[in-house]
């Protein structure tokens, strides 16, 4: 939930705050937002706030997709890691991996499964979505929750995860704000994308952004009250080999 990225302290919110930016105790403006890449205390209670906050919507965006035990799942920008703690135990995957690149969200998502960490089922690593500190081909399903919005590089960053991904494989992003909803959230977010540096789309940009990648079968869901999207995306399989492998 964006709104739980605010930076103020003295109850009075700025909007641009409720998006995401970081304004410090000293009353200055930290120019990395806490959404972006959560730090210190602050970063630790959003994280805290966001597994909460965006537990609907991930289940939401999650039934669009089927799962199988064989699964070998990567949750990229895990954040507090609800969403990896949500797929090890729904389906009983294989095995759940999450990478994020700020410190902070990876120790909280270490904290939030570290039974499921203790047993083997669940791997969290340090990364960027930019270079993925993993081999390629290994991923049967990447998910993505509310955090497309903050990649520095969409195109090349969507190749990345397609690298990871076995031939087959498939990638869901979900997200609760895009270009052109119609609710305050959104409209919000649109208004200050530059300056908080989130990357808003249309449906129709979200879509164009999974073929220019290299993806097949691509499929938008928009939940127009909500003004949630969810988009996914198969990789090409070895059979089909009909689009390049452009690398990276
Ligand atoms: C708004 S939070 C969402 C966290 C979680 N997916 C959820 O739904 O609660 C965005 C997360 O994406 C991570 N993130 C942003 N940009 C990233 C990047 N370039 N590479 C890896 N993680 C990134 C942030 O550090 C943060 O933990």
């Amino acid at each position: 939930m964006l709104t739980a990225c605010v930076g103020r302290t003295d109850g009075i919110r700025d909007p641009l705050d409720s998006l995401g930016r970081n304004t410090t105790m000293t009353g200055g403006s930290a120019p990395v937002s806490q959404c972006q890449k959560p730090t210190g205390w602050l970063g630790r209670f959003i994280l805290w706030r966001m597994n909460a906050s965006h537990s609907k919507l991930t289940d939401w965006g999650l039934r669009h997709i089927s799962r199988t035990k064989q699964d070998v799942i990567l949750d990229v920008g895990c954040g507090g890691g609800e969403t990896i703690r949500t797929l090890a135990a729904s389906s009983m995957p294989a095995k759940v991996y999450g990478v994020d690149h700020s410190e902070e969200s990876v120790a909280a998502s270490c904290r939030k499964n570290v039974g499921a960490i203790e047993a083997g089922r669940v791997e969290i690593k340090l990364g960027s979505v930019s270079r993925l500190p993993f081999a390629d081909g290994i991923f049967d399903l990447v998910t993505a929750v509310e955090t497309h919005i903050w990649w520095p590089d969409l195109p090349g960053d969507m190749r990345e995860i397609r690298r990871v991904l076995k031939p087959g494989g498939r990638l869901i992003i979900i997200a609760e704000v895009y270009k052109g909803a119609n609710t305050m959230t959104s409209r919000l977010a649109e208004q200050y994308a530059g300056r908080t540096g989130m990357v808003l789309l249309t449906a129709d940009e979200h879509r164009r952004l999974f073929t220019d990648a290299g993806y097949v079968e691509v499929q938008l869901v928009e939940e127009d009250r909500k003004g949630w999207i969810c988009g996914m995306g198969r990789k090409p399989s070895m059979a089909t080999g009909s689009v390049p492998d452009l690398g990276r």
